[in-house]
């Protein structure tokens, strides 16, 4: 296969491997690179996976998924039915097979940075052939509608869009919501819709999900997972829906792949859903008053500014006045003072001037980072 230089090590990695190092030292780090949730998956989850194992669900299931499951997760989208569902190891394995299923040589896909570092790569291993098109967000962070109709052309076979978003933590507005329906059906794309942190949403403003508009239910492909909102980013477990057609060529490159998503995590699942979320309205809480806190000192220093993210746990800072790269900034930050952030250059070439925070940390985390970045020279 022709490996792309898409297809490659984020700087996280090499970042990470130096923090561990560092702690095997016996150092503290303080990181602010996770990026899944700081509590514990919840107690009902695991006794259904454990009961799961011990009533013998530990063979092969259907490809597509647990009926069980996929009917609970229809339920949640009242214009899908179980057949509209597929169940695979993660989202990361969902987008994936969506890619597979709708690229062809030649295409050109469209995708907003900063993106979620994986998506190029996705994009290449399921098309090697595959053009992919990069448009940034406008400079508050606002989707960029008017050049997006420009950047569309004939080639065009599919947009990816990703909100509540990774890393801005933004979310969409119902009118740009509508936008982005409008223009993907006059101009017959499909849309990837990755709605993974929907549940995480502190703003008071109300997210939409594509899959409430059926005028582009053809077109569209929207992704969701366990991982983010049921804290169960190691049981792998995510999901697509889409149109019957799309559904059948996704369940094709599930069979050969992965054969089906592990039984008994399966059921780990059905309980996640069957169960209200109730951690969900003190954690969203808790991550609105990081958020708050974090945007208020950094907007204080000089150095140092960002917007206020809505949704997610991301906090995408400003660094352009340390007048360094992403990565060089990252790794003084590593060496001098044993914090850890991801460099914005992962999330697309433009956004070298930010870094990543996460908000899956402590409040006493919080505050030891704002007075190293208060102390930065
Ligand atoms: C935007 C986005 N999509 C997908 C994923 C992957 O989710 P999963 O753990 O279900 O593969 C992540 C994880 O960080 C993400 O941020």
């Amino acid at each position: 296969m022709l490996f792309s230089p898409e297809i490659k090590e984020s700087p996280t990695l090499l970042l990470g491997e130096k923090a561990r190092q560092k702690e095997a030292e016996g150092e503290k780090i303080i990181s602010l690179a996770v990026g899944e949730p700081d509590f514990a998956t919840p107690e009902y989850i695991i006794d259904a996976t454990k009961k799961a194992l011990d009533e013998g669900y530990t063979k092969y299931s259907t490809p597509q998924g647990l009926y069980e499951l996929r009917t609970l997760i229809a339920k949640e989208n009242k214009h899908y039915t179980a057949d509209e569902v597929i169940i695979f190891p993660g989202a990361k394995a969902a987008i994936h097979a969506a890619l597979a299923s709708i690229l062809e040589p030649g295409d050109e896909v469209i995708i907003i940075a900063p993106y979620y570092v994986s998506y190029p790569a996705m994009i290449k291993l399921a098309e090697p052939k595959a053009k992919i098109i990069k448009l940034a967000l406008n400079k508050d962070f606002t989707f960029p509608i008017e050049k997006l109709k420009e950047k569309i052309t004939k080639k065009t076979k599919l947009l990816i869009v990703n909100y509540p978003n990774n890393p801005t933590g933004q979310i969409l507005s119902f009118q740009e919501t509508m936008k982005i329906v409008n223009l993907v059906f006059r101009n017959k794309i499909y849309l990837l819709s990755d709605e993974i942190y929907d549940k995480l949403n502190f703003s008071g403003k109300a997210f939409h999900s594509f899959a409430e508009f059926p005028l582009i239910k053809d077109q569209l492909v929207v992704i969701n997972g366990f991982s983010k909102t049921y804290s169960m980013t190691g049981f792998r477990l995510g999901y697509a829906l889409a149109n019957q057609e799309l559904i059948q060529k996704m369940n094709l490159v599930n069979q050969n792949i992965h054969t089906n998503t592990a039984t008994f995590i399966q059921k780990g699942a059905v309980a996640a859903l069957t169960n209200k979320p109730m951690f969900l309205i003190p954690y969203n809480n808790e991550l609105k008053e990081r958020a708050l806190y974090l945007h208020e000192e950094i907007n204080k220093l000089p150095l140092f500014s960002g917007v206020l993210p809505e949704g997610a746990f991301y906090y995408f800072m400003n660094i352009s006045k340390t007048k360094l790269t992403s990565v060089e900034f990252a790794n003084k930050l590593l060496e001098e003072r044993n914090m850890l952030v991801v460099p914005g250059i992962a999330f697309g070439e433009k956004f070298d001037k930010y870094v990543r925070l996460s908000l899956c940390v402590s409040m006493d985390t919080l505050k030891e980072a704002v007075e190293i970045l208060k102390e930065f020279k």
